[in-house]
């Protein structure tokens, strides 16, 4: 089973490996639901959604698989984004993309994401982009307004730079729990410069979006990593989550496969004990050369 473990030493309990829904749309309610259960079965109790994904009906759909079946619901942690807008015929109002972190447009969309999800409390909601208009201190009203209320109970940022990150939690009574952003094999940015040591200063740790690189170089990267794949007798997948949560930073992988043998393959990966030399070598793979 997937262990649990703190994202920060005053947030939730999360499962180590989390689902992700972004591309749940593309399949149908039963596949979702499927997913779900084998989510569950594996440990892998929490769910990252955002407002926004599927042009806003996956948190719809997956909460029609809670009202059908309402005992899941105290199983899981639910994750939520808000902040962003973009022209859609269910945003009639929105005309070009743009960012909202104001007070009244995020306490409206976490308590829409309470009712698309037929829940009535968020574990977690994230500011999904960094807002150049933000205001911290609106942003720390709607924040206190909604923890208060017991709709939403710890609060995090995704895709924020650490100073964007410092000065907004500067702003709070309470901790920021998490920065969620785009790290794998593929993206390894965040090693080099100072998300992931920001992170471990503040003691919250990083959720790691796209984890296997949005899927579209694990053909490429499967063969380079076959000799690994033979010694760990593991696939692509399992190696790639196995080289991320290695890290001290304690990264909380959220896998996006719509397919629910691939959860349970990728469940596998926390069996993985990676040599420090073999997550060198997968480095020195993706940075074309070796480190200096
Ligand atoms: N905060 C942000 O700005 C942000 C941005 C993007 C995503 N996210 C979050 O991150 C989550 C994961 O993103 P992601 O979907 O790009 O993650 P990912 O796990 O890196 O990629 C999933 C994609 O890889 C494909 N894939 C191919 N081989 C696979 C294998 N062996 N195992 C698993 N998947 C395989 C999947 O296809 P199949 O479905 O066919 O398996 C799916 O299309 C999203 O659901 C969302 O919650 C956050």
């Amino acid at each position: 089973m997937i262990p649990l473990l703190k994202i920060h030493p005053e947030g939730p309990t999360f499962s180590r490996i989390i689902a992700g829904a972004w591309r749940w749309h593309t399949v149908s309610p039963d596949v979702v639901e499927r997913l779900i259960h084998a989510a569950l079965d594996q440990g892998i109790t929490t769910f990252d959604h955002a407002d926004i994904y599927g042009d806003h009906s996956n948190e719809e759909i997956f909460g029609n698989v809670l009202r059908k079946n309402p005992s899941l619901r105290e199983k899981m942690e639910l994750v939520s984004k808000c902040g962003i807008k973009f022209p859609s015929s269910r945003r009639p109002a929105t005309w070009v993309k743009h960012y909202d972190t104001s007070k009244e447009h995020i306490i409206w969309s976490a308590e829409n994401s309470l009712k698309m999800l037929g829940t009535d409390r968020l574990e977690l909601l994230l500011i999904h982009r960094p807002d150049p208009l933000l205001d911290p201190h609106a942003v720390a009203e709607s924040f206190s307004h909604l923890k208060k209320q017991g709709k939403v109970l710890h609060f995090g940022v995704s895709n924020f730079t650490p100073s964007q990150f410092r000065m907004l939690q500067h702003h709070l009574p309470f901790p920021l729990v998490t920065n969620q952003i785009e790290i794998s094999l593929s993206r390894i940015d965040p090693l080099f410069n100072g998300d992931l040591d920001m992170l471990m200063e503040f003691h919250a740790s990083p959720m790691a979006w796209s984890p296997l690189g949005g899927g579209k170089s694990i053909a490429a990267d499967e063969r380079s990593v076959f000799n690994k794949a033979v010694k760990y007798n593991a696939s692509y997948a399992q190696l790639a989550l196995a080289w991320l949560m290695k890290h001290p930073a304690n990264m909380f992988p959220i896998i996006g496969t719509t397919k629910p043998e691939r959860i349970i393959e990728a469940a596998r990966s926390l069996d993985i004990k990676l040599d420090r030399q073999d997550w060198f070598e997968m480095l020195k793979w993706v940075m074309g050369k070796e480190v200096a």
